[in-house]
């Protein structure tokens, strides 16, 4: 009989379509809804594949009743939602969707780091609300972004695309990460500094490490005060490597200018939750790959990891 797939999520029904001729293809009905746990549970009984959303729990317990699994696609670069050790346990490959979405995530990371800067949004509404009364000198002004200190915190391959953009706008990129990076430092001028260091002297500081036992509350209240007054933090990691509360505080006592984020330690945040009554803050909703290209090309190469394993071959994305 043919494999049973269960996708957590509609997606385009052209990118399935080639999955289709080799298997059995079941999608959880909704695009904006995530799949009730029950609901998932009960396909993963029958499953061979799943694809997943980086909002659906992968968990241990999850696995054990998945006799059949062998393959789990996340349609994410992330995959922090899935406990790949009990994965591997089983001998369930599972993959994610790593460099076709880079050049888009950049995009996205530069666009809320100068939307942050130059009080965009806050500006929007400005002018939207009637607010708008006369032009004034220093109406809305914000900070700088170009000749400014950026410091990047996780040099992948995002990192990078976002350190080239950083060069066009003459800025001085510092970088953390666990490992030094040479083809970073020698063709895109980034110097390597200790989490501290690039803390204290950048003027922007992006998150763009992964979430890990390692990462989990990295920016803790001491990290917001070791930043300078004047400092951005921006966020397009992931929400937990960040200390909600002490990033609250850090902004409440105006320890930095302010923040643009994302990612949230609870996605989606709630309206009322205390981070978005900050005018200094700029908050949207996990959208760092999100162009119509980009995640049309991830759905389609979940789908292709997923034939390959199906298939006895080896998936270009396997972890
Ligand atoms: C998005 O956050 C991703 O991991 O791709
Ligand atoms: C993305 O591909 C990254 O590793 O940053």
């Amino acid at each position: 009989s043919r494999p049973y797939v269960f996708v957590t999520r509609k997606i385009s029904e052209e990118a399935l379509a080639p999955l289709k001729d080799i298997a059995d293809v079941h999608c959880w009905n909704s695009e904006s809804e995530a799949v009730p746990e029950e609901v998932l549970v009960e396909h993963a009984r029958k499953a061979d594949a799943l694809l997943t959303m980086l909002s659906d729990k992968i968990d241990q317990s999850l696995l054990n009743m998945a006799p059949n699994l062998k393959v789990i696609t996340n349609l994410a670069v992330g995959y922090d939602n899935i406990d790949i050790k009990a994965a591997a346990e089983k001998g369930i490959v599972v993959c994610n969707t790593p460099d076709v979405l880079t050049e888009t995530t950049a995009d996205l990371t530069f666009a809320l780091l100068l939307a942050t800067a130059r009080r965009i949004t806050e500006s929007e509404r400005y002018v939207k609300e009637g607010l708008w009364k006369s032009w004034s000198p220093y109406l809305l002004a914000g900070s700088d972004v170009h000749h400014k200190t950026l410091g990047i915190v996780g040099m992948g391959n995002i990192g990078q695309a976002v350190a080239k953009r950083a060069n066009g706008f003459g800025m001085d990129v510092l970088y953390h990460n666990r490992s030094r990076h040479q083809e970073a430092e020698q063709q895109l001028g980034a110097t390597y500094a200790s989490f501290t260091e690039l803390l204290r002297k950048s003027d922007f500081v992006v998150c763009l490490t992964p979430l890990t036992e390692k990462t989990r509350h990295l920016f803790n209240k001491q990290a917001f005060e070791e930043m300078k007054k004047s400092a951005y933090f921006i966020n397009v990691g992931r929400g937990q490597v960040v200390d909600e509360k002490a990033l609250i505080e850090a902004l409440e006592n105006k320890e930095i200018a302010g923040a643009g984020l994302d990612v949230f330690y609870q996605e989606p945040i709630e309206a009322n939750h205390p981070l978005l009554k900050f005018p200094q803050v700029v908050a949207i909703p996990h959208i760092g790959s999100a162009s119509v290209e980009t995640r049309t090309t991830m759905m389609e190469l979940c789908c292709a990891n997923i034939m390959a394993v199906l298939k006895g071959e080896q998936p270009k994305n396997k972890l």
